[in-house]
């Protein structure tokens, strides 16, 4: 029996997985305990104003050769008098004039990778590509909503809320939460626009990923979620796993968590949940999964058995989740089950290949045509 097999896991995780114990009250109960502790909960949502305006619309030669239309969008919030916005970029395919189009939403890394002029295309965002496939590309850079290190929640989005500033609640939002919220701002905008038909995926890479991840589970307007290389406290199983643990990522990383996060550290073979069980929370939509051969310290084999292990959650619906059992080897997707799956040679990055399969995946499933 494997190492991550349910049957060696505590109660909480094997309940969950069945007809007979997954029902809405179930999913309600798992998500409050993701919010509360693991990455943390939005606190007083409700009093948030947020505004979002294309600030410039440009389409034409110079818009990748005149293929698309691309639109810098600005999202304003406030919050008792104090504001703070944050930029996106779109590009949608001319074509969704005659008929709107699907769109796929990237959290980046940097502002390089969403460079709206063009001059340095980045790997992990082939927009050219996805605009030539048929399909809207936003892109959103995290540090745009709030900063990669531990600013004592004063900066950025967290200006907004400064009753807590230096002095976090236990279960209070650490910044997956406030990135996987700017994800969810872009997707307000894609649903209100005519040029896209409603189905909205979110991709991201590492961090990216599990902010992704964390964003689909909450929003259920995203069709599709794609996690590349999301490890730990992502979509890989945490018991077992190889490379980095609860201890590791709460160490280097505390501020993408709630504190509370913590407490899993010193006993993770006894706590009450693992990530299959997030990712359960995306049934019956679409989640697609990748993972590079060599990074170890994600560890590919622990994130196939997070789909693996999430997989009857979509039976629950009458879908197939991953429809393979076995661990393919590298270059050989898997894409007919509402799971979809890739390992490719390599290191710890996402690039065109992995890109060329997200959208090969949605060719299947999205209505494109
Ligand atoms: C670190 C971190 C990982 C994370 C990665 C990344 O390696 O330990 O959890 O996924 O950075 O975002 O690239």
């Amino acid at each position: 029996m494997s190492e991550y097999a349910v049957e060696n896991l505590p109660p909480l995780v094997k309940g969950v997985l069945s007809k007979e114990t997954w029902n809405e009250e179930r999913r309600k109960e798992l998500l409050e305990f993701f919010r509360h502790e693991v990455y943390g909960v939005l606190p007083d949502e409700s009093s948030l104003r947020i505004a979002i305006r294309v600030a410039d619309e440009r389409s034409g030669p110079d818009i990748m050769y005149g293929r698309a239309i691309r639109k810098l969008v600005e999202v304003s919030v406030s919050r008792k008098n104090r504001e703070f916005s944050f930029p996106f970029l779109l590009y949608i395919p001319k074509a969704a004039e005659q008929k709107p189009v699907p769109a796929i939403i990237s959290l980046q890394g940097s502002i390089v990778a969403a460079d709206p002029t063009r001059r340095q295309i980045a790997a992990s965002w082939p927009a050219e590509t996805i605009i030539a496939r048929g399909y809207a590309a936003a892109a959103l850079v995290n540090q745009d909503v709030a900063p990669d290190y531990d600013d004592n929640f004063t900066l950025k989005f967290y200006r907004l809320f400064p009753e807590f500033a230096g002095k976090r609640p236990d279960d209070m939002m650490g910044t997956i939460t406030a990135w996987a919220w700017g994800l969810s701002r872009v997707v307000d905008y894609l649903a209100d626009d005519p040029l896209i038909n409603g189905e909205i995926a979110a991709a991201g890479h590492s961090r990216g990923g599990k902010t992704a991840i964390w964003c689909g589970v909450q929003d259920p307007r995203v069709t599709l979620t794609i996690s590349s290389c999301s490890g730990c406290s992502g979509a890989a199983i945490t018991r077992a796993k190889a490379g980095e643990h609860i201890r590791d990522i709460t160490t280097a990383f505390p501020y993408w968590f709630c504190n509370n996060y913590k407490k899993y550290a010193a006993d993770e073979t006894n706590m009450p949940f693992d990530q299959h069980l997030l990712l359960a929370l995306l049934a019956p939509r679409f989640l697609y999964v990748n993972s590079k051969s060599y990074d170890s310290w994600c560890d590919p084999r622990a994130e196939f058995e997070g789909a693996r292990q999430a997989s009857p959650a979509w039976g629950v619906y009458g879908f197939p989740g991953l429809p393979v059992t076995e661990m393919p080897p590298p270059e050989a997707p898997v894409h007919d089950g509402h799971i979809g799956y890739h390992l490719k040679t390599g290191h710890h990055f996402m690039d065109e290949y992995d890109w060329n399969n997200y959208l090969d995946f949605m060719d299947i499933h999205f209505r494109i045509c």
